[in-house]
């Protein structure tokens, strides 16, 4: 559904990566990890058609409406919830939207919430909002560039919860970029990493895990061992 053969991407004659081969499934959720500056925004920018390889290639066969969500989220400060969300429901028109935008606040629990403007709204809220837009057009593939990454700990896993729910709800593919590797473990299917730690090149992990990974996945054994085992792996030397 997504290939990248033998891809590669520069920016001024400097290589972020070469050779790369991945493939991604619909339905898949895939964590893309590394450190700051390597180049997770622009391979999610690539997969998303927003820009291109320099050498090699990249293909979809994906005709499914796709979002961004970013870290940031985006909200214009003179509109309200529901308006904000609106903004994302271009593609239904009147009573339709009305009805479907209801739904969604209902959906991400801010129905009461519906009134009020981007700066009488915590993070998290503002976070929901973003993902609202994206759900209200039924987007089937969302990219998101570490959209939680300025949230605190409670509030992310609430979030994290939340978005496995509408990924399996709405059988969704999604391509989450992050700097947290114990969220990756937590959220995802398959980890691609970018070279870090004492790896040199870009891996691919696959991750067993439960299909109904929820809140009591975050508290097993078995996600501390993965979280244990992937960070090991980066760290030691091939
Ligand atoms: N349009 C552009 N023109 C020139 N250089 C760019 C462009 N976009 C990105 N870069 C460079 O490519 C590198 C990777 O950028 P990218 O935003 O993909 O990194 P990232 O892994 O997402 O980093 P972060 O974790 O900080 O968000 C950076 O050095 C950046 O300066
Ligand atoms: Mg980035």
């Amino acid at each position: 559904m997504f290939e990248l053969k033998n891809a590669g991407k520069e920016f001024q004659q400097r290589w972020l990566f070469k050779n790369l081969n991945l493939t991604a499934h619909a339905g898949d959720f895939i964590s893309i990890l590394g450190p700051s500056g390597c180049g997770k925004s622009t391979l999610l920018r690539i997969l998303s058609g927003l820009d291109t390889v320099s050498e090699g290639s990249f293909s979809t066969s994906s005709q499914d409406p796709s979002g961004f969500v970013f870290q940031e989220s985006c909200l214009l400060p003179w509109l309200n919830v529901f308006e904000n969300v609106a903004l994302g429901a271009t593609q239904r028109q009147g009573r339709d939207s009305h009805a479907a935008i209801t739904k969604i606040l209902e959906v991400v629990k801010l129905t009461d919430a519906a009134q009020l403007f981007p700066r009488q709204l915590s993070g998290g809220m503002k976070m929901r909002v973003s993902i609202a837009r994206a759900l209200v057009n039924n987007k089937k593939i969302l990219f998101m560039d570490e959209p939680f990454a300025a949230l605190d700990d409670f509030t992310r896993f609430e979030l994290q919860d939340e978005l496995l729910e509408y990924w399996r709800q709405y059988n969704m593919t999604i391509f989450f970029v992050t700097h947290s590797l114990s969220e990756s473990v937590f959220l995802s299917q398959k980890l691609w990493l970018f070279p870090q730690g004492q790896q040199k090149t870009f891996q691919e992990w696959v991750l067993e895990k439960p299909s109904t990974a929820a809140n009591s996945y975050r508290n097993s054994a078995e996600y501390f061992q993965t979280v244990t085992t992937v960070t090991e792996h980066l760290r030691v030397k091939k």
